[in-house]
């Protein structure tokens, strides 16, 4: 049998696997985007029912959830640790952590981080040693007042006056938004900022970038690197 030695454009299968979209249910991103806004500016409407509603969907991913580790997944909150100039110490307070993609980056940047979890099958599929895994609602955080360095929420929902009771007073509050405004738990900065000033503290001042396919936004109060004292931009304007 002759071979075929004629050349050909070979394809390999891609080094790493392609993210996962997070919701290809624009419906379902749409709900949760709609919910994480009215969150950040009325926590207190943050219900009974919110909470099982939550807990059943991230409890029904939490086998899955794994499979969305990717470089590109994990890059905006390195890039907001590193550009967001978080003092790599102190505590961490890691709210809606899941199965802890996002836990290693933290471990490396900070002496503790505690993973804060409402839905119990994400914290059921977290690898054993990472962090200190806590079921609990960020609504209502078991800590003192002022006792974290930073409130890391990757993809969860901003509870702005109890992560202004608990963040010490040159602590920093760091939202990312793996998608930028696709993302279904998605908080544009602005909004971030305005709730943290009218229900935190008005001193917040924020900063704010896109990485890679996300966004992210590092609040402080004032006096303590904050860079900007107006809302920043809405990352939905110009897209
Ligand atoms: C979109 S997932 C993001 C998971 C993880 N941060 C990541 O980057 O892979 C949002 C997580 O926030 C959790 N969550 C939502 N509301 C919460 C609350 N009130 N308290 C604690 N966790 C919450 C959900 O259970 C879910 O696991």
């Amino acid at each position: 049998m002759k071979m075929d030695l004629s050349p050909r454009l070979v394809t390999l299968a891609p080094a790493a696997p392609l993210p996962e979209p997070e919701s290809p249910d624009r419906a379902a991103r749409d709900e949760l985007q709609t919910l994480t806004k009215r969150l950040a500016y009325d926590p207190a409407s943050w219900g009974e029912e919110d909470r099982a509603a939550m807990t059943r969907r991230f409890d029904r991913l939490a086998e899955s959830w794994a499979t969305r580790d990717h470089p590109d997944y994990r890059y905006p909150l390195a890039d907001a640790l590193a550009r967001g100039e978080i003092a790599p110490r102190g505590l961490c307070i890691e709210v809606g952590s899941g199965t802890g993609i996002q836990t290693p980056t933290l471990l490396d940047h900070f002496d503790a981080v505690i993973c804060i979890e409402v839905a119990e099958q994400m914290l059921r599929h977290t690898p054993e040693g990472l962090g200190i895994a806590l079921l609990a609602d960020a609504a209502q955080l078991p800590f003192r007042d002022r006792c974290a360095a930073a409130i890391v929420c990757v993809n969860a929902p901003l509870f702005a006056p109890e992560y202004a009771r608990v963040l010490a007073s040159d602590g920093a509050v760091v939202v990312v938004s793996t998608r930028g405004a696709e993302t279904p738990i998605f908080i544009s900065p602005a909004d971030t900022l305005a709730a943290l000033q009218r229900l935190g503290d008005p001193t917040f001042g924020a900063t704010t970038a896109r990485a890679g396919p996300g966004t992210w936004t590092v609040a402080r109060r004032a006096g303590n690197g904050a860079r900007v004292a107006e809302p920043p931009p809405d990352p939905k304007d110009g897209q």
